[in-house]
C-alpha cells in the first residue's frame, strides 16, 4: 500500500513542513481542494508534481463562498478516502485546516477581485461567492507559502480570478492551470455529480453535448446571440434549466461583439433537479 501523505491540521504545523523542504532547496506547489476528492482532482496533483518537487494538498469546505441556500452542511466530505486518494497519487502533505483555524470569531477581512472577471454569470448567480473564494485562497497562499498553485479549468471564472488576485496583490506565486477532466460519456468531474440521481446522471452529459454543439456553430461563423439562443433551446429541450450560457473572451471574460474573432470560451450553469452543474468549453475564432 502507498504511504500515505502527512497530515497536518494548524498553520505552524504546516508552515514547520513548508521551511524544512525549502532549506533543501526544494520548490512546493499548493493544490486548493474542497475534498471529496475524485480524478479531476487527481489531475492537478499530477501537474503539481510534474512542476514541483513537493505537493501540498488543503481540504478546506470554505463556508464563506456558500450562499444561505446552498449545499454547505451536506457537502460530501470523505477525509480518509481523500487520503488513501492522495496517498496512490504520492501527495507530499495534507493540510485539513478546521473552521476556527480558517476564521477567528472577530475575522473582518475580505479579498475581492471586482469587475467582468467575477460579477456576471458565477457572480450574479452567487453574489458572495467569489469574495469567499478570494479569501480563503489568499489565506492558503499565505498559510503555506508556495511557489505555485494549481487550479481546475473547470471552475474557469475562479481561476481567471486568481490570477488576476496574484497580480494584483505581487504574490510571487504561479497559477498553473490545469484542463476539465470529464467522465466517458463527456460529464465534467465534479464532486457535486455524486447528488445525481440516475435519471439526472443520465440527462447530464448532453450539457457537454450542446456545448460542443454550440462551440462549433459559433466557430463556423454563427452570430453569437443566434448560437446562444440556439444552445438554451437544446439545453431546455434536453431538459436541463438554464442558469446561464455565455460567450466571452477567453483571457478578459468581456462580452463578444457580433462573432468570436479572437479565442473565446463558452460557459455555462444548468439547474437537474436539486443539482447545479456548471462546464465550459474553448470557442476558437473563425479563420
Ligand atoms: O475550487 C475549489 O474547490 C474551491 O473554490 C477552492 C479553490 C478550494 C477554495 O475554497
Amino acid at each position: 500500500m502507498a504511504q500515505r501523505p502527512q497530515i497536518v491540521r494548524t498553520i505552524p504545523q504546516l508552515r514547520k513542513a513548508v521551511r524544512s523542504w525549502r532549506r533543501r532547496g526544494k520548490t512546493i506547489a499548493l493544490v486548493p481542494t474542497m475534498g471529496a476528492l475524485h480524478a479531476g482532482h487527481m489531475s492537478l496533483v499530477e501537474t503539481a508534481k510534474k512542476n514541483a518537487n513537493r505537493t501540498v494538498v488543503s481540504i478546506f469546505v470554505n463556508p464563506t463562498q456558500f450562499g444561505p441556500n446552498e449545499d454547505f452542511s451536506i457537502y460530501p466530505r470523505h477525509e480518509q478516502q481523500d487520503w488513501e486518494m492522495l496517498a496512490k497519487a504520492k501527495a507530499d502533505l495534507l493540510y485539513v485546516p478546521s473552521v476556527p483555524v480558517m476564521y477567528s470569531e472577530d475575522f473582518s477581512t475580505n479579498v475581492e477581485v471586482l469587475g467582468h472577471l467575477t460579477s456576471r454569470m458565477e457572480g450574479s448567480t452567487r453574489p458572495h461567492h467569489f469574495a469567499g473564494v478570494m479569501t480563503v485562497v489568499a489565506k492558503l497562499f499565505l498559510q503555506c507559502l508556495p511557489d505555485m498553485a494549481v487550479f481546475g479549468e473547470k471552475d474557469y471564472q475562479q481561476l481567471l480570478a486568481v490570477q488576476r488576485m496574484v497580480l494584483d496583490l505581487d504574490m510571487p506565486i504561479e497559477i498553473l492551470a490545469a484542463p476539465i477532466v470529464r467522465e466517458e460519456d463527456g460529464l465534467a468531474m465534479s464532486s457535486r455529480n455524486a447528488y445525481l440521481s440516475p435519471t439526472e446522471r443520465t440527462l447530464a452529459p448532453r450539457l457537454y453535448q450542446v456545448m460542443q454543439n454550440v462551440a462549433k456553430e459559433l466557430s463556423g461563423g454563427r452570430p453569437v446571440n443566434e448560437a446562444l439562443y440556439l444552445g438554451r433551446d437544446w439545453l431546455e429541450g434536453a431538459g436541463l434549466r438554464v442558469d446561464y450560457l455565455e460567450v466571452r473572451d477567453a483571457n478578459t471574460l468581456l462580452p463578444l461583439e457580433e462573432y468570436v474573432n479572437d479565442p473565446a470560451r463558452l460557459l455555462a450553469a444548468v439547474n437537474l433537479g436539486q443539482v447545479r452543474l456548471i462546464d465550459n468549453v474553448p470557442v476558437y475564432p473563425m479563420h
